[in-house]
């Protein structure tokens, strides 16, 4: 398929004169991390994640015929029902961005309806869940009022669509992992939306469990885009952009023979070098807390003494992803509870699992 050109607007074949669309869509943590971008929004690495399954934001798309037609963009929103006029802006800003994909945009007043399934004030960002929800629900409309039936075409776009809202939503359309960025092992992947990673995953790594442990649950000091900016300066740029390229390599070779010791310390120094990325900026910043140490500590002195294979990542915060295979479930549960969720803000933790991206409600 020829994306720059099928991406663009398609033509009206009925536009409807109002209704709704629901749909929701999970969260993902990164393996291979994405972090420093070029416009528009494209990777300056491929980045590879889990889907998740719990943390989901759910939407609904109210649309209604302009009584008088104008040329702006027209949209309310309500975050958990409460109207949110600080969100608006970056709204306004998505609707710009994608206005060039979708010939309805300007013939439609919108109520968009948003909640997540975790806690707001959790410290997770929501940005990957919400941005891919509200492109469902777009490229949804689009494909009933332009009678789009192409199921894949329809999914491309969504990841495409979520992209320009957020680089990292452009992985939560489906799972349960996906590749976003050019690489050369895997034929399909591009910079401007994410596919499935295309090989047969091992076993071993199906059904990997993941607890969140909410370590801050404040906003964080430094946003992700103020971080990927960073990065046109960093000196260790190049460098990580190269080594990021590798781990893809890498991590797909891991993925499909099962090495679950190379999948640890792949994952681990991702999750650290994302963050010596931030310590190493300048201005430089450090979005880790004390707690975030000594639950890393934790876990390597567990991993020690039982041989078990529980690892964890980090995104851009201070949470800690603690990743491992189902059949450890039951003993890492009460390693985390008796050991790890001392360290949480209240001793607040989500269960999470490998999920399969977005659906329609
Ligand atoms: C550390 O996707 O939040 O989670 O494209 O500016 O919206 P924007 O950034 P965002 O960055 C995510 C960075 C990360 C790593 C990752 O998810 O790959």
């Amino acid at each position: 398929m020829n994306v720059t050109t099928s991406f663009t607007k398609n033509k009206i074949v009925h536009l409807l004169p109002e209704g709704k669309i629901s749909c929701s869509a999970p969260s993902n943590i990164a393996l291979v991390k994405y972090w420093g971008k070029y416009p528009v929004q494209q990777p300056a690495n491929p980045s590879i994640s889990f889907t998740l399954d719990q943390s989901k934001t759910i939407t609904t798309l109210y649309f209604k015929e302009k009584e008088i037609p104008n040329d702006n963009f027209e949209f309310e929103l309500l975050f958990e029902g409460i109207a949110k006029p600080e969100f608006l802006p970056k709204l306004e800003s998505f609707f710009s961005k994608i206005e060039p994909f979708f010939e309805f945009l300007k013939q439609y007043h919108f109520k968009i309806e948003t909640r997540n399934t975790f806690p707001h004030s959790s410290g997770i960002a929501s940005s990957a869940s919400s941005m891919s929800a509200l492109a469902y629900c777009l490229t949804t409309l689009e494909a009933q009022i332009c009678e789009i039936g192409d199921q894949d075409y329809i999914l491309k776009k969504t990841s495409f669509i979520a992209r320009l809202g957020s680089g990292s939503a452009c992985r939560s359309i489906n799972g349960p992992m996906m590749v976003w960025g050019t690489h050369e092992g895997i034929k399909e992947s591009t910079n401007l939306y994410a596919v499935p990673f295309p090989f047969t995953i091992h076993d071993h790594f199906k059904n990997y469990q993941d607890t969140i442990l909410l370590v801050d649950k404040g906003k964080k000091e430094v946003s992700s885009t103020v971080g990927h900016q960073l990065m046109h300066e960093h000196p260790y740029a190049e460098s990580r952009f190269k080594q990021a390229y590798q781990n893809i390599t890498r991590i797909t070779e891991i993925l499909t023979s099962g090495n679950k010791d190379a999948f640890i310390h792949l994952v681990e120094s991702e999750a650290l070098t994302l963050h010596a990325m931030m310590m190493t900026s300048m201005p430089y910043f450090i979005l880790m807390k004390a707690n975030t140490l000594l639950i890393i500590q934790k876990i390597w002195e567990y991993r020690k003494n039982t041989g078990s294979s529980v690892c964890f990542t980090l995104d851009a915060g201070a949470n800690v992803h603690v990743l491992y295979p189902e059949n450890e479930q039951k003993v890492i549960k009460k390693f985390i509870e008796s050991e790890l969720v001392a360290y949480c803000e209240n001793g607040n933790y989500i269960c999470d699992k490998i999920g399969f991206g977005i659906e329609l409600l």
